[in-house]
């Protein structure tokens, strides 16, 4: 696994004096429309996960994809120590299911996955068959930022899941939508 970290990048990066302020910066990507997905993992009895919207395809060939965790995350604990993770497409009628993997619903937050059903498959994270589409990853790659890393999975397996035929769940300007009609 390759590590990298903000000093090895070459002195190309903006002094602090130069930064954007963070409220135009959340400001600029709440435009930005993405997925949601819940990423699990599972470290001996301990099984951990999350909604993520950072998740991204890299390449088909080989077939990697990627996710950024926040380091003061549970999951991000677990992703770290396992080298595994599992990356779950959520479709528009699963608000329940992110609610509580993004800790929304105080009921579950210890608890996420009571009830819920899971499988294995090739890496022993803990995959949720009744998703629109799973994806079971080992980390091959890693970049540490500060207070996040973004985590370079090498997909192992994947299937589409019981809500495969659902639109995705979409997440833009803080809010949760459901997928317009095609227009080109
Ligand atoms: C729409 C949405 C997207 C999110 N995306 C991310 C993300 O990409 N990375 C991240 O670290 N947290 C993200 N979060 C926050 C985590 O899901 C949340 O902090 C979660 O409770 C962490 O759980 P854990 O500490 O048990 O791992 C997102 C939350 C929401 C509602």
């Amino acid at each position: 696994m390759n590590t990298r970290t903000s000093s090895d990048r070459p002195a190309r990066r903006a002094g602090p004096e130069a930064q954007i302020p963070p409220d135009l910066f959340r400001q600029v990507f709440r435009h930005w429309p993405s997925g949601v997905a819940i990423v699990t993992s599972r470290l001996a009895g301990e099984r951990r996960g999350m909604v993520v919207s950072s998740l991204c395809s890299l390449s088909a060939e080989p077939p990697l994809i990627a996710f950024s965790a926040r380091r003061e995350t549970r999951t991000h604990r677990v992703v770290e120590a396992s080298g595994v993770f599992a990356a779950h497409l959520l479709g528009q009628d699963q608000v329940d299911l992110l609610r509580r993997f993004a800790g929304l619903d105080r009921v579950h937050d210890d608890e996420r996955f009571a009830g819920v059903a899971t499988i294995a498959a090739a890496t022993g994270a803990p995959i949720l068959p009744d998703a629109v589409a799973w994806i079971d990853c080992q980390v091959v790659d890693r970049l540490e930022g500060a207070g996040f890393t973004l985590f370079v999975g090498e997909v192992l397996a994947a299937a589409l899941g019981s809500q495969a035929d659902d639109p995705p769940l979409l997440y833009l300007q803080r809010t949760l939508r459901r997928l317009g009609p095609a227009i080109g």
